[in-house]
């Protein structure tokens, strides 16, 4: 059979399951087409397809959220304190936000402390993490693009923009397909790299190529979804200054993020997360 239709029947097959309905289209074909060219048979690269966006996506969701519900919940949130802990209850419904609850208030002030304005985010593969929006120290009239794949969790991340007056907009994008094209002040890339390594060997440096940003604010997971895990830290933290290494110098015209050897780098480390703070011209 022809590879495309091959891989609309896969799509097809794969997104009857409402665990992977919402999400993008271009990263189930993308992965769908390297597991039919290494399984047996259309069945088994279904299930390899299925395992590889459980591990880069559906294992960090606990449960389907109740979007609707939240965004009631917010509309009729009278004060900033009420809003807070209604942002709080949602981050705790991802894995990642989880695990960045017991550590936000410091998180952001630390890490950002000393920037310049912020007046434009790109927050890559962002999970629910813009709702942490108050919790970051940035200029009132930023423009916030968030990227993931999941449709449905965009449509309220669009609509919590709105409704809270963010001059945000959402991005329904496979990131190994499509880098983001917008310049900004800072990328937020968090927990990001590892997941799209899994996906595709050598994705984190054609990622870090690609951005056109000032300040990257690039993080790893110090414990893994299971706990905290042994020797986790200084693996990643191997992993960073790799991808540091190996970045080519800028040449001309490039985007400032490739001059990896002329990078000003900030490490921190808190009970859940270690961050770098990339500041690359
Ligand atoms: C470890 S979580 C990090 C979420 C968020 N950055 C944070 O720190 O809270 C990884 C995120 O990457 C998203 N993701 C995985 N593969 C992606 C891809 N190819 N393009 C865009 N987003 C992706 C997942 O949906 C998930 O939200």
């Amino acid at each position: 059979m022809n590879q495309n239709l091959l891989l609309d029947e896969l799509l097809t097959a794969v997104t009857q399951s409402p665990k992977y309905r919402a999400m993008a289209p271009d990263l189930i074909r993308r992965i769908g087409a390297a597991e039919l060219a290494k399984r047996r048979s259309f069945k088994e690269a279904v299930k390899g397809t299925k395992n590889k966006l459980h591990q880069v996506g559906g294992a960090y969701w606990d449960t389907a959220v109740d979007y609707p519900k939240a965004l009631a919940r917010l509309q009729n949130a009278e004060d900033e304190e009420t809003r807070r802990q209604i942002y709080r209850d949602l981050m705790r419904l991802h894995a990642s936000t989880r695990e960045r609850l017991p550590i936000l208030d410091e998180f952001y002030a630390t890490t950002l402390a000393g920037l310049p304005p912020i007046h434009s985010v790109v927050d890559m593969a962002c999970g629910l993490n813009p709702l942490a929006i108050p919790w970051m120290p940035l200029a009132a009239d930023v423009v916030y693009h968030a990227y993931d794949i999941y449709g449905d969790m965009l449509v309220f991340l669009q609509e919590y923009f709105g409704l809270m007056g963010i001059n945000g907009r959402t991005h329904h994008q496979d990131l190994l397909s499509q880098p983001p094209a917008e310049p900004a002040d800072l990328a937020l890339i968090l927990k990001t790299l590892p997941c799209l390594e899994q996906a595709e060997s050598g994705a984190a440096a054609r990622l870090l190529g690609s951005i056109q940003a000032r300040h990257l604010l690039i993080s790893y997971p110090a414990q893994s979804l299971g706990g905290r895990g042994k020797g986790m830290v200084g693996n990643y933290e191997a992993q960073f200054w790799d991808l540091v290494n190996s970045a080519p110098a800028a040449a001309a015209g490039e985007p400032a993020a490739a001059a990896g050897r002329d990078w000003h780098i900030t490490r921190f480390e808190f009970a859940t997360e270690l961050a770098f703070l990339v500041t690359t011209s």
